[in-house]
């Protein structure tokens, strides 16, 4: 029987999926799943977080982690701000907490945030009031929980909730990818065994994040009864001097294409978090082809959203 989460102890913040044990991954998948019927619209279930107040605080650009979360609230009834970073008194020098706490003062009782340094989610979820839950959008290389959530009910929908039978491979620039991190998380913690790592040697995470992982820089190699695809965009921003690699010639070693998609399991899936560089880590007849279930993380990021919001409010 699974876990209901209403019936799991409440987390007061979502800031890393590292940690939080099968059952209760499970358990916010299964919440998701049932939300999946309302999460694109017409629900009927503003009333859940009806007179509740959520907010959106991105430091860095985003358009489907920001805009899902913004309908997630919405379509629970919650009144949602957008803050408006560059436009902010941050701009003038105020710390993100100030910020934060002034926001709460006006009754925000919950903060999704993104933020290009590593553990500032986490530094703000411990230094916020009690009652203040955080909600972590994506810290640096760090952590993306809703993106790992949303990518785990992907990989469950369509093949199954026995992820100890499943062979996923994560292939690009894995080093500076919190995607990779949350999925790696959730995979091992819902029992897959069979997770491989697949980068140029400059964009291989260290080797003590590889553990019970295979993992190696020849992709062609590493794809035999591989069932779930991810592929990931260059973190040029997060990269040091002299790891930025050529377009063309990442596609060429890296690229996820029609021939090495033919190369996996039949019926494997593709996932890719988005923003998408068509020709870069991934061709268009792929990431737009019969196996690709871009999409499908896109509609279950609303859903996952949706369910995250609902238990740290405790609605
Ligand atoms: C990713 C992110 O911001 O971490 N996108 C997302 O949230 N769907 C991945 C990326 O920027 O490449």
């Amino acid at each position: 029987m699974p876990t209901a989460i209403a019936s799991v102890e409440r987390l007061p913040h979502l800031l890393t999926l590292d940690g939080l044990g099968g059952d209760r991954i499970h358990a916010l998948l299964d919440a998701a799943e049932a939300l999946r019927p309302h999460a694109l619209g017409g629900t009927g279930l503003r009333q859940v977080l009806a007179g509740r107040t959520v907010c959106n605080l991105f430091f860095e650009s985003s358009t489907r982690t920001r805009s899902s979360f913004q309908l997630a609230a919405q379509r629970l009834g919650a009144d949602l701000l957008n803050f408006d970073v560059a436009a902010s008194s941050l701009s003038k020098g105020e710390s993100a907490l100030d910020t934060l706490r002034s926001l709460r003062a006006m009754g925000v009782e919950a903060f999704v945030v993104r933020h290009a340094e590593d553990g500032a989610v986490a530094a703000l979820a411990a230094a916020a009031e009690p009652g203040t839950a955080l909600l972590n959008a994506g810290d640096g290389r760090s952590n993306h929980p809703t993106q790992g959530l949303l990518d785990l009910l992907t990989i469950r929908q369509h093949k199954g909730g026995d992820f100890s039978r499943l062979a996923v491979l994560i292939v690009g620039d894995v080093r500076h990818s919190r995607v990779a991190r949350s999925a790696l998380h959730g995979l091992r913690q819902l029992g897959c065994r069979d997770i491989r790592v697949c980068a140029p040697v400059g964009l291989m995470p260290d080797a003590a994040e590889l553990a019970g992982c295979s993992h190696g820089t020849a992709l062609d190699a590493m794809l035999e009864g591989v069932d779930v695809l991810m592929a990931l965009r260059l973190q040029r921003e997060r990269m040091e001097e002299g790891r930025v690699p050529s377009a063309a010639a990442y596609f060429n070693d890296y690229g996820l294409d029609e021939r090495r998609l033919a190369l996996a399991r039949p019926g494997a899936i593709v996932l890719h978090p988005g923003p998408m560089n068509r020709g870069v880590e991934i061709a268009s007849a792929v990431a737009d082809g019969p196996q690709s279930a871009v999409l499908d993380q896109v509609a279950n990021g609303v859903a996952v959203r949706m369910a995250v919001l609902r238990h740290l409010l405790g609605a």
